[in-house]
C-alpha cells in the first residue's frame, strides 16, 4: 500500500514542483506557464507575509503541491491575509483526497503562521468544503474582480471587521 506524506518544500524540490504545475495546469486549462512563473516569482519575495509551500508525496514521489503567499487588505494592512494558489495534483492521483489533505494542512499552517484570513480564486464547488465563502458575501473585493473569488477567516469575526480592496504583490498582476 502506498504511503502519502505532506511536508514543506525544500529548495531541491523547486524544479519538480515547477514540472508538476506546468503539467497539471496544461492538462486542465491548456497552459501552466503563468502559475509556474507566479510561484517562481513569489519565492523571491514575501512583501506581505511568509510563503507556505507544501508538497504531497506518494512513496517519496511528488504527486501534489499547494502554495500560499501574503496579500494585503488595503484598508487594514495590520491584519495579515494570504492567498492560496496554485493547488495541483497530478491527474492520475486526483480524486483520492490528496488535494483536500494538502489544502487542510496548508490552511492550518497559514493560521499557525499568524494569517487571519485567506483568499482563493477557483471552483465554487471545490473550495467551500474547506470553509471558503464567496467574496460577494463580504465587503471585500480583489484586483481580479472575479465571480470565483472566495475568502475564509481563521479568526472568527475578522471578515466582519474588514472591507475594501485586497491587493496582491506584483507577480500576480501578470494573471489579471
Ligand atoms: C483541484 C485539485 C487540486 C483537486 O485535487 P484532488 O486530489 O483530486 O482533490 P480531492 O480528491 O481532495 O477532492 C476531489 C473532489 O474535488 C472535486 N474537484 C476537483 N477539481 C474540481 C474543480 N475544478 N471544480 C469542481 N470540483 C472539483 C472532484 O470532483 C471531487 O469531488 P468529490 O469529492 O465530490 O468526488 C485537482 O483536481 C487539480 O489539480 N486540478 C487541476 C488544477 C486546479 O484546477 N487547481 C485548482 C485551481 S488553482
Amino acid at each position: 500500500m502506498s504511503e502519502m506524506s505532506i511536508r514543506a518544500e525544500l529548495p531541491s524540490d523547486h524544479s519538480t514542483i515547477r514540472d508538476l504545475i506546468l503539467e497539471v495546469f496544461r492538462e486542465t486549462y491548456g497552459s501552466g506557464d503563468a502559475e509556474a512563473t507566479l510561484v517562481d516569482e513569489l519565492r523571491k519575495q514575501s512583501e506581505y507575509g511568509p510563503n507556505i509551500s507544501l508538497i504531497a508525496e506518494l512513496d517519496g514521489v511528488l504527486v501534489g503541491h499547494v502554495f500560499f503567499s501574503g496579500v494585503r487588505f488595503t484598508d487594514h494592512p495590520d491584519i495579515p491575509v494570504c492567498a492560496m494558489a496554485p493547488l495541483g495534483v497530478y491527474l492520475q492521483h486526483q480524486r483520492r483526497g490528496i488535494g483536500s489533505q494538502l489544502s487542510m494542512k496548508g490552511l492550518a499552517e497559514c493560521a499557525d503562521q499568524g494569517y487571519k484570513a485567506v483568499v482563493v480564486q477557483g471552483s465554487l464547488q471545490y473550495y467551500p468544503r474547506f470553509g471558503f465563502i464567496p467574496i460577494g458575501d463580504t465587503n471585500l473585493h480583489t484586483i481580479f474582480k472575479s465571480d470565483h473569488d472566495m475568502v475564509m477567516e481563521f479568526e472568527q469575526g475578522i471578515l466582519n471587521r474588514v472591507s475594501g480592496l485586497i491587493d496582491y504583490p506584483q507577480p500576480w498582476r501578470a494573471l489579471i
